[in-house]
């Protein structure tokens, strides 16, 4: 039986990426996806995550739109070169008609909740006011692996990761839950390196998956090679749906972690203390220190080379 996944986005390359990845790997069945503002504002977050989805002809997956602002009110960059209208025809599709909060609630708490593991690669504000408005699904969420954080270092400021940095008080909400929580952070993705023939051997396959992805994976790896001199590049969020695919590609260690709220160079880092034993507290999240890279791609390829 495929594991059920439920993917929260802010879509973004990588973000449609992990979508398709999800959609297409026979060890995952994708139940829906719901959306927030991050990298992208809301509206163009639904719109191109229902591009991806009508063009991998996986129009059967239902979008949920969800909060489009963040628990504080302070500004937070976001980077240009993701917050783009994905390279696809407009959708046809339409969200569903529930918002992304009640249908988490209501899905959670139905029978299903217990089988579906959620996949945020995006800001956690969904999720948290999911949380803050039913704390019962912190029993009913089995597992939460998501793509976030970093314990060494960040990506939008010296100390912290885009999706914990743009709201720290949301990340805190579900780190402090006791929803069992593996964190696929900067660490594990910087190990995930897809080199530009990675991305042209997908490119070439002849499937309806690979005519999707095959660019928007080409084109992340792009970004990294014209951006940084890089000789191969990251697709983020997909790291975190293919630790569901095959939970052994990820190394982890245990840590007891909290998400730093008012530093003035800190906010929004994932703090995570691997010597938790010394002060006498529990871990409370796997956290992910490597990846078998190798089988990470190779993933890519069971799933869009057919
Ligand atoms: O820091 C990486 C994260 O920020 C990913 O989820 C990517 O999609 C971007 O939004
Ligand atoms: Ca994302």
């Amino acid at each position: 039986m495929p594991q059920k996944l439920i993917i929260d986005v802010d879509t973004g390359g990588d973000d449609a990426v992990a979508i398709l990845l999800a959609g297409y790997h026979p060890a995952v069945e994708l139940v829906a996806v719901t959306c927030v503002e991050g990298n992208a504002p809301l509206e163009l977050v639904v719109r191109n995550s229902l591009a991806a989805l009508e063009q991998g002809n996986l129009a059967h997956v239902p979008v949920y739109a969800g909060i489009d602002r963040h628990m504080h009110q302070q500004p937070y960059p976001r980077d240009p070169d993701q917050e783009r209208r994905l390279k696809l025809p407009e959708p046809t599709l339409a969200p569903a008609a529930a918002h992304a909060v009640d249908f988490l609630i209501d899905y959670y708490l139905g029978p299903a909740g217990p089988d579906t593991v959620l996949v945020p690669v995006a800001p956690l504000t969904n999720i948290a006011v999911a949380l803050l408005r039913q704390p019962q699904l912190a029993r009913r969420i089995p597992q939460i692996v998501l793509m976030g954080g970093a314990y060494t270092e960040g990506n939008t400021t010296p100390s912290a990761e885009f999706n914990i940095y743009a709201d720290p008080e949301a990340a805190r909400i579900v780190f402090q839950a006791g929803i069992p929580l593996k964190m696929v952070g900067l660490e594990v993705t910087r190990q995930a390196l897809v080199t530009p023939a990675d991305a042209d051997r997908i490119l070439s396959y002849p499937t309806p998956g690979a005519a999707v992805a095959g660019p928007l994976i080409h084109e992340e790896v792009d970004w990294f090679v014209r951006k940084f001199g890089a000789a191969a590049g990251q697709v983020y969020d997909a790291c975190a749906v293919a630790a569901v695919i095959e939970p052994a590609i990820l190394h982890t260690r245990p840590a007891r972690c909290d998400i730093e709220l008012s530093g003035e160079l800190t906010r929004g880092r994932t703090v995570c203390d691997f010597g938790y034993q010394f002060r006498g507290v529990a871990a409370n999240v796997d956290v992910g220190v490597g990846i078998n890279r190798d089988r990470f791609v190779a993933i890519f390829d069971e799933a869009f080379g057919g």
